[in-house]
């Protein structure tokens, strides 16, 4: 209803700068140019004339004739005992003409540089719809966050002043402590604190090492199926991309050795733990001859060493980082808090050579200064007070469950279409499309999303965008009932596109 909830307002801002005649009518003729540039709304209330008078230094019966004046017009409604309202069929250029309010009316074209991304390095962003089931991703199962124990962190983080503050670029001194404890204790690496940088999220640790190492035209390696965005940065920094084969064992070192024969690589980015999007685990004894291999280079090659989901390994126990044996210190360790916690808060962090990490600092500072001092505080009281072990407890648990579940419902449902790769971890399953539906794995996901379920297709992490017979299916992010009905959706959606499409 009109007016009913009286709304705080900025002081009104009102260009009488090309006002010509009389006082009254320039502020009313900036008046309406206000309402129909979309910056007065519809049904939004003026503020008082003695009020606005004297915001404009003018008489307040100036402002009464230019509210009079326009009432008159139809731009405004004068409501007896309530105030001056926008009328609420008033004319606004959003409705007139279909442009938004910022849409300048003979735009100059500003010839921009070319991002020169590659396909699906453009963050889509999260589609999402009422009762789709999404297992299209890794992305945990928020519903199961500590949502009111961070609740008691950050109200308690936040009520203290120094962290509404300027603080350390680092991160919180305090969160760089508790995951340097976390990275002794579960991970097998010993990292001083002040060697640690907080960032927001591992992408934008993965962004900060690519400015800072990477100069247009050098080589990096990345797995020829992997992760979209950390191949965006790197391409964003001018880097040219060498894609590597991974096979069951992960990254074909070999191969990067013969592409290391054709020219300097600057640097490798992988997912050593858990292949993304394979899940598969490098093995042993190519980690070492990957350390070999680029401590031998000519530069060094850095290893940048993205280590998402660590926790959340299922047989035997984690594998120590690629970091853990760095004796030539060639090695930037990423890592995320997005899985083990929740991906909006934007916690990630980075430990890397000294003189790297310098450089990323500056970086940093120059471009983001420093993150959220009260939620950095707030999720390094969840590590002090055992909140995340116990949580990083009960999800591994959740998700090996779930993993389960998601075995058997592919091999009931989909045993005879679908191959699982097997693997020790992640929070995803990687499938192989068998012939002869191999090759409408495309149209067989998108029929799939119209039944209610979402899996993600193996043309979403080649570097060309090309179909390929994979899905990656998430198991994190969904219920046990929900992962069987996914399934079971995905087998109808199979069978409709048998029938009809074949
Ligand atoms: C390979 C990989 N690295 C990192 C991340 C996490 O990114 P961020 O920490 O920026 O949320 C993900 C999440 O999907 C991922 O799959």
């Amino acid at each position: 209803m009109k007016g009913a909830r009286p709304l705080s307002r900025w002081q009104l801002t009102v260009d009488l700068t090309d006002g010509e005649g009389p006082v009254y009518l320039a502020i009313a003729q900036a008046l309406s140019d206000a309402i129909r540039a979309g910056r007065l709304a519809p049904e939004e209330r003026l503020p008082g004339a003695r009020s606005l008078a004297a915001e404009l230094g003018v008489h307040r019966n100036t402002i009464v004739a230019a509210y009079d004046e326009l009432v008159a017009q139809g731009w405004l409604e004068a409501l007896p005992a309530r105030g001056t309202f926008v009328a609420a069929r008033a004319p606004t250029v959003l409705e007139g003409r279909g442009g938004s309010r910022s849409t300048p009316r003979r735009a100059i074209p500003l010839a921009l540089p070319d991002l020169s991304l590659g396909p699906n390095e453009r963050e889509p962003g999260p589609v999402r719809r009422r009762g789709l089931i999404a297992m299209d991703g890794g992305t945990p199962d928020l519903r199961l966050a500590p949502t009111t124990a961070m609740a008691r962190a950050y109200r308690r983080a936040v009520r203290s002043p120094e962290h509404l503050a300027y603080g350390d670029a680092r991160g919180h001194p305090r969160l760089r402590a508790a995951l340097a404890t976390m990275l002794a204790q579960a991970r097998g690496l010993a990292v001083d604190a002040n060697g640690l940088l907080v960032t927001r999220g591992s992408q934008s640790a993965l962004d900060l090492v690519a400015r800072a190492l990477v100069r247009p035209g050098d080589r990096v390696a990345v797995e020829a199926l992997g992760y979209a965005p950390a191949r965006a940065v790197f391409r964003m920094a001018g880097a040219t991309l060498v894609p590597i084969p991974v096979d069951a064992h992960g990254l074909d070192v070999e191969a990067l050795g013969r592409a290391l024969a054709d020219g300097p690589i600057r640097a490798v980015y992988l997912t050593p733990h858990h292949h993304y999007p394979t899940t598969v685990t490098l093995s042993p004894w190519r980690r070492e001859e990957l350390l070999r291999l680029a401590a031998r280079a000519r530069p060094p090659m850095v290893l940048i060493e993205d280590d998402y989901d660590h926790e959340f390994h299922y047989r035997g126990r984690p594998i120590v980082p690629l970091k853990a044996r760095d004796p030539h210190g060639l090695v930037v360790y990423v890592g995320t808090l997005s899985k083990l916690l929740a991906p909006g808060l934007r916690l990630g962090y980075a430990v890397a050579p000294p003189e790297l990490a310098a450089a990323m600092l500056t970086i940093r500072e120059l471009s983001d200064r420093q993150g959220d001092p009260a939620i950095e505080a707030a999720v390094a009281e969840l590590f002090e007070d055992g909140e995340l072990q116990r949580h990083a407890r009960r999800m591994k648990k959740a998700y090996a469950e779930r993993r389960d579940v998601l075995l058997t419902a592919l091999a009931d449902e989909l045993g005879d279409v679908l191959d699982v790769t097997p693997s020790a971890g992640g929070m995803a399953l990687w499938t192989t499309v068998r012939s002869p539906w191999a090759a409408h794995t495309e149209a067989w996901a998108a029929r799939a999303v119209e039944l209610g379920v979402r899996v993600a297709t193996g043309r979403e992490f080649g570097l060309d965008g090309a179909p390929l017979p994979h899905f990656r299916i998430g198991f994190a992010m969904a219920s046990p009932d929900e992962l069987r009905l996914g399934v079971k959706r995905l087998r109808r959606a199979l069978a409709y596109f048998d029938t009809h499409r074949r």
